[in-house]
């Protein structure tokens, strides 16, 4: 399948882009941009999207799965390419990449709905490649001490994860092992003292001493003390 490419200089955000024009592109087109002026990340977080980064989205309006299908296949699809580059990276749960602590990139997939039904899927992937980071992040030329080039990764990306759509499409349980395989941490663990008793990329059941929670970010957990 040939993905169809979207190149802007600066954009508000690239999914908000494909949130406003869904209709009039078509199915699997990427929409990527140099700077973000209103880059978004996930909890409505701000995403800081400076030149020398790669921020892309990509549209699916066919054979639609749960949001989270594609969140995971983006993350494994990332880990992937990294190996290639020799680079270890995990999944921190539910959807960001790490390596060693750092985060490296982000992933936030949205569902366009319209009565309730919906229209189309938007995955928006940010990758810290040349850009500088805030404190908290890593980029691939730190890591690697040399700058690369945002279109080659962004080609990589494409045929990684379109080799991987077809080869988990209809095996989501396949596709869950692999994601639970790459977290930074696995049933069982724990973080902070908290014991790790389910884990859906939704939200997360843990557990210390009689206290019960189900979180949705992982965080205020670290934060604790
Ligand atoms: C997160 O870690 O919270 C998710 C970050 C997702 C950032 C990407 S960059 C391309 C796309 N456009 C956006 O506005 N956000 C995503």
């Amino acid at each position: 399948r040939k993905n169809n490419i979207l190149r802007f200089k600066t954009i508000e955000s690239t999914n908000n882009f494909l949130k406003e024009n869904y209709e009039k592109v078509e199915n699997g087109t990427v929409v990527v941009a140099d700077i973000q002026t209103k880059g978004r990340g996930r909890l409505g977080r701000t995403w800081v999207s400076k030149k020398g980064g790669l921020w892309f989205s990509i549209l699916i309006k066919k054979d639609i799965k749960k949001p989270s299908f594609y969140t995971k296949l983006s993350s494994i699809s990332i880990i992937s390419i990294l190996k290639r580059l020799k680079i270890n990276a995990k999944i921190k749960w539910p959807n960001d990449i790490y390596v060693n602590s750092k985060k490296l990139s982000g992933i936030l997939t949205e569902a366009v709905t319209v009565n309730n039904n919906i229209k189309c899927i938007i995955i928006g992937i940010g990758i810290n490649v040349n850009n500088e980071t805030p404190e908290n992040g890593v980029s691939l030329s730190n890591l690697l001490k040399e700058r690369l080039s945002l279109d080659f990764l962004l080609e990589q990306f494409i045929k990684e994860f379109n080799k991987n759509y077809y080869h988990y499409r209809n095996l989501p349980f396949l596709l869950n092992l692999k994601w639970k395989k790459n977290l930074t941490f696995r049933k069982r663990n724990f973080v902070n003292g908290y014991k790790i008793l389910k884990i859906k990329p939704e939200y997360l059941i843990v557990k210390k001493g009689k206290i019960t929670l189900k979180i949705n970010s992982i965080h205020k957990l670290e934060k604790e003390r």
